[in-house]
């Protein structure tokens, strides 16, 4: 018999709905608007990444978001000022992320096995703080038994290589990845942690991840405020969440569900 997986979280990123406002320099699209929208259509919760430069999201976004209904996940670098704003602002949760200026995106997972004697004392001020923390890895063993050693509440899986084997239609390169995936969800949480995925995830490559019953929390954000062009973002965020359940379901009656996987 199989049992009921936990259910999974969905978390919208809002950076984006950021980048377009600052493109302007004015207030529109308003994020706190876009994050209660989300809430609205299935987001549990709302992901924002406060970089050092400012680029999308910034201060005053995340002491608005911090008040919403839903939790904050506020994403950030391991640095002594990213660490004073969220002591003082208190999100629910904080996902540790390593940051370069010149790139477009965070483009690897963070190097926890390099500096675990410096994130220990980080994740300790955090939690101590009643914040969530969760370190954001890639699908690595050695990275997962470094974060296991600092000791956060959870680990987020990079899934932006599997994500971009799914974009170029490498099959093998697709399973491969998904495999590594797996194991590294399966890994981390049988040394105790709990597990998230993000990074470039779709309508297309969202099925398999939801479907492992490891992975309870799931942050998506350019596809979706991307698709919002076209179907608006309450429908963005419904039609994920929608495939996510249905991916879920689907462990437990295994045959009965296919996953759409149309972009
Ligand atoms: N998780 C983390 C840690 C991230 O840095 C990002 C991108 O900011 C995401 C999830 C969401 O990725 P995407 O915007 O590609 O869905």
């Amino acid at each position: 018999m199989t049992s009921e997986p936990l259910p999974i979280r969905l978390g919208i990123n809002v950076d984006h709905v950021a980048t377009l406002r600052n493109a302007r320099g004015g207030s529109h699209p308003d994020v706190v608007r876009a994050a209660q929208l989300a809430i609205d259509s299935g987001a549990d919760n709302i992901t924002a990444h406060l970089r050092e430069d400012r680029r999308h999201i910034r201060d005053e976004d995340i002491a608005q978001l911090v008040q919403l209904s839903k939790p904050l996940n506020m994403e950030m670098a391991v640095t002594p000022e990213m660490l004073q704003i969220a002591l003082r602002t208190k999100p629910h949760a904080n996902c540790l992320v390593p940051e370069r200026r010149e790139e477009l995106t965070t483009e690897g997972g963070l190097d926890v096995a390099s500096q675990v004697e410096t994130l220990k004392p980080f994740v300790a001020k955090l939690r101590d703080a009643g914040i969530r923390v969760s370190l954001f890895i890639d699908p690595d063993p050695a990275q997962i038994e470094a974060a296991a050693s600092v000791d956060p509440d959870a680990v987020e899986l990079h899934t932006g290589t599997y994500c971009e084997a799914g974009l170029a239609k490498d099959q093998l390169g697709f399973e491969r990845e998904l495999a590594r995936l797996v194991k590294a969800a399966q890994t981390a949480a049988d040394a105790g942690l709990e597990v998230h995925a993000g990074h470039g995830l779709t309508y297309g490559t969202i099925g398999p991840v939801a479907a492992t019953p490891e992975i309870v929390e799931l942050n998506i954000g350019h596809f979706l405020v991307g698709e919002a062009i076209f179907v608006g973002l309450a429908e963005s965020v419904r039609h994920m969440r929608r495939q996510m359940d249905r991916a879920r379901q689907a462990i437990a009656t295994p045959g009965k569900v296919s996953v759409d996987e149309t972009l």
